[in-house]
């Protein structure tokens, strides 16, 4: 995380109001993006510095990384680095000694790599080791250019030891946040391909672009970060019913008698039955996605034949999206259609099985989600193993969905 100074110069009560508050503050904060920009912004304006960057150790990867903040069209994109290389970060972070030059420009470890991307010129630089309470290194604080011009000192030293020594429980627990959180998602979208492998050929990109695509239209629809995130994690869940369907129905190759098809329809209803009273926001949101989402806005869909705005919102965007990749891909019953066809069908049916305000937001993310049906684009887009057992990040979408 990288901060850099453009808030007025503090004085010096300001600035010790500031640091003796900066505990009560950054314990309030359990997620770790907004923890280490708080972190980041309160020492620039304590130590009165141009720059403060954050680095955490990946342990698994080996890898020493950072969000930027500012910077030429960078905004929060992850930078990386090896933990083992012969520079300034990776040497604090090794050794856990502190770094302090006058000119760091003239140090042969000093990468400019980041100054490059960033669009910054680092004259003094600061990085002292961050380390948990076993004394065990989990980054490295670096702050840049200090106001007045002077060499970093003791003063600014222990400063800067004392508000990271501060910082490292709450930066410890916040990673363990998103650790768990990461688990929970996997397994939420582990789950999802369980009820889907049956019947598809391709599970995978199928959850993929449901979530893409309903992540996408979340936010056409004007709704919040936070709710387009609920959205991306919660769709895939959408058919988990039909884990409770016979192999019979789910892979029968042709067109389904009024019978089976009635049994078929059962499946919205065992995914309300499993998700019922869940206790998580993403599964209570996968709860109305897997009950309502075949409910169609004229009231002639199942199970209770819901009109209008009856169906929750949530499954109002699930189907436009589910219904959309269906007919795109291959089904034991049904050969793929052409992206260009299957968009047609969208808007000849708004109104009619779909809420026209989701069509219309369709419409506006369309030329975006082409691209995730693209033939070259299983091979453009090479995923991690990490990648694949997980729902896209945003970082993925934009990749996905680049020209
Ligand atoms: P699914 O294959 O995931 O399809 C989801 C929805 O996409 C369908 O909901 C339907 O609204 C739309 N859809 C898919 N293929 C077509 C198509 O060729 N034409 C049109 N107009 N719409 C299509 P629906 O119809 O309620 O079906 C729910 C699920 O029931 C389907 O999920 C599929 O698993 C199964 N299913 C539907 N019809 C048949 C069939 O004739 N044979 C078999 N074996 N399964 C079927
Ligand atoms: C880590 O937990 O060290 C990595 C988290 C991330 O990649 O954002
Ligand atoms: C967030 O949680 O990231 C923002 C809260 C919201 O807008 O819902
Ligand atoms: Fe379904």
């Amino acid at each position: 995380m990288q901060y850099s100074q453009t808030a007025k110069k503090l004085t010096a009560e300001e600035k010790l109001k500031l640091l003796v508050s900066f505990g009560t503050r950054i314990s309030a904060e359990i997620r770790l993006d907004l923890l280490l920009n708080s972190i980041a912004q309160q020492i620039t304006q304590i130590l009165n510095v141009g720059r403060c960057i954050i680095f955490l150790i990946d342990e698994d990867k080996q890898e020493l990384w950072s969000k930027i903040v500012q910077g030429k069209g960078l905004a929060y994109t992850e930078i990386r680095m090896p933990l083992k290389t012969q520079g300034i970060t990776s040497h604090v972070a090794q050794t856990g000694e502190t770094i302090n030059l006058h000119n760091a420009y003239e140090d042969p470890r000093f990468s400019m790599a980041i100054d490059m991307v960033t669009d910054f010129r680092t004259h003094s630089l600061l990085a002292i080791p961050l380390k948990n309470n076993a004394g065990k290194v989990l980054g490295v604080f670096q702050v840049l250019n200090k106001a007045d011009g002077l060499p970093f000192d003791h003063n600014d030293e222990g400063i800067l030891l004392l508000l990271s020594t501060l910082a490292s429980s709450s930066i410890e627990i916040a990673t363990l946040y998103q650790e768990l959180y990461g688990a929970q998602l996997e397994t939420l979208y582990r789950l999802a391909i369980t009820a889907e492998y049956r019947d598809q050929q391709d599970t995978r990109s199928h959850l993929k672009n449901i979530s893409i695509i309903t992540y996408l239209l979340a936010g056409a629809l004007g709704m919040s970060k936070h709710d387009m995130e609920v959205i991306k994690n919660a769709s895939p869940l959408h058919d988990i019913g039909k884990v409770a369907l016979a192999d019979n129905i789910l892979l029968k190759p042709g067109k389904l008698t009024p019978e089976e098809f009635n049994k078929m329809k059962e499946h919205t209803i065992y995914g309300g039955k499993i998700l019922e009273g869940a206790k998580s926001k993403i599964l209570q949101v996968a709860y109305k996605m897997s009950l309502y989402h075949h409910e169609k806005w004229n009231g002639s869909g199942y199970p209770k034949g819901l009109k209008g705005e009856e169906i929750p919102l949530e499954a109002r965007i699930v189907t436009v999206a589910d219904v959309f990749d269906a007919l795109c891909q291959f089904r034991v019953y049904k050969s793929a259609w052409r992206p260009e066809d299957a968009y047609e069908y969208i808007l000849q049916e708004s109104g009619k099985s779909f809420d026209p305000r989701i069509v219309a937001a369709f419409k506006k993310i369309y030329h975006t989600i082409r691209k995730l049906y693209l033939p070259s684009k299983a091979t453009l887009v090479q995923e991690s193993q990490e990648q694949k057992s997980s729902v896209p990040t945003e970082q993925t979408i934009r990749q996905a969905t680049q020209e």
